[in-house]
């Protein structure tokens, strides 16, 4: 079915002969398998398996250097893995290009958000992946084709305003993007993931630096996504967001994944106390 070569990918070819991790069903967006990344002698990520269900919003957690964001690198493209592999939605994408990655609908927010600060905020927005045709040559000297370009360009403009709306941050449009505050610079972060139409969100510690109020707000704004269809992985080391509002997770340690099950699970296992939560839940 899928239009995207795959011959360069590891053995298993999206069938159902590669050894299932422990929640992978027909219903899961997102597979890792063994995934694999090392840095000279430090191994960041070492086999971590695990699956996120479609249209939930799923939590990854761990202490810091657990390899959270490595995975998240690893699976958007930033990184290429040393072993393992992901599949989305039925197409194996391990070591594709961010582009691609982002083209088939999985798009990522960085940890330390990463606009350009000497561009406004609308301007950041008009660079979103897939957000226009492109200018090549021969669309440039053929009118029709032209037009269509101008065409697109202005769908983007008015998709960028809603989408700025939707976050209230519109009255910001024209504002240097290196003059927001730290918790406006993540939603423009994840207003410009969403410009892109993803299926699926990876967010990384989405919630730091944003005061109370505009967390609130985030967070009603990924539960509204999320009644439209999207999905979301979420790095958080709140535990309180991530209790009350992840119906599955994940507990990364020293690079695999160490437990995973509903907040109640996570909370009660005693691995999981001693390597991360501490006494205090
Ligand atoms: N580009 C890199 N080069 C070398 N080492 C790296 C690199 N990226 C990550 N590491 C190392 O890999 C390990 C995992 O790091 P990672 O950033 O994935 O952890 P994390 O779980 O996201 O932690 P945090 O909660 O602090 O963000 C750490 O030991 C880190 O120092
Ligand atoms: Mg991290």
């Amino acid at each position: 079915m899928s239009d995207v070569d795959t011959e360069s990918r590891p053995a298993d070819g999206g069938e159902a002969t590669a050894e299932p991790t422990s929640r992978s069903t027909d219903s899961s967006i997102l597979e890792i398998r063994e995934l694999e990344k090392h840095f000279g002698g430090i191994t960041a990520v070492d086999g971590a398996s695990f699956a996120v269900e479609r249209g939930t919003i799923t939590g990854l957690i761990g202490p810091n250097g657990a390899g959270k964001s490595t995975t998240f690198n690893c699976i958007t493209g930033v990184h290429t893995p040393d072993a393992g592999s992901v599949v989305f939605d039925g197409d194996e994408i391990t070591g594709r290009e961010p582009h691609q990655i982002a083209n088939r609908g999985l798009v990522r927010t960085f940890q330390i958000a990463r606009e350009f600060p000497e561009m406004t905020v609308l301007e950041n927005m008009m660079l979103a992946p897939k957000a226009q045709l492109g200018e090549s040559l021969w669309r440039s000297v053929m009118p029709i084709a032209r037009r269509e370009v101008v065409e697109q360009e202005a769908v983007t403009r008015d998709r960028a305003w809603e989408m700025l709306e939707f976050f209230e941050i519109d009255h910001l449009a024209h504002e240097y993007a290196g003059n927001l505050s730290g918790g406006q610079r993540k939603l423009l972060d994840l207003a410009r993931a969403l410009l892109t139409e993803p299926e699926m969100l990876l967010l990384d510690e989405p919630m730091a630096g944003v005061n109370p109020s505009l967390e609130k707000k985030l967070l009603e704004h990924v539960h509204e996504l999320q009644e439209q269809g999207y999905t979301f992985l979420l790095v958080e080391h709140d535990m309180d967001v991530i209790m009350n509002h992840c119906e599955h997770v994940i507990v990364m340690h020293q690079g695999s994944v160490l437990a995973e099950g509903t907040a109640e699970d996570i909370k009660a296992d005693e691995a999981v106390v001693e390597a991360y939560l501490g006494g205090d839940v």
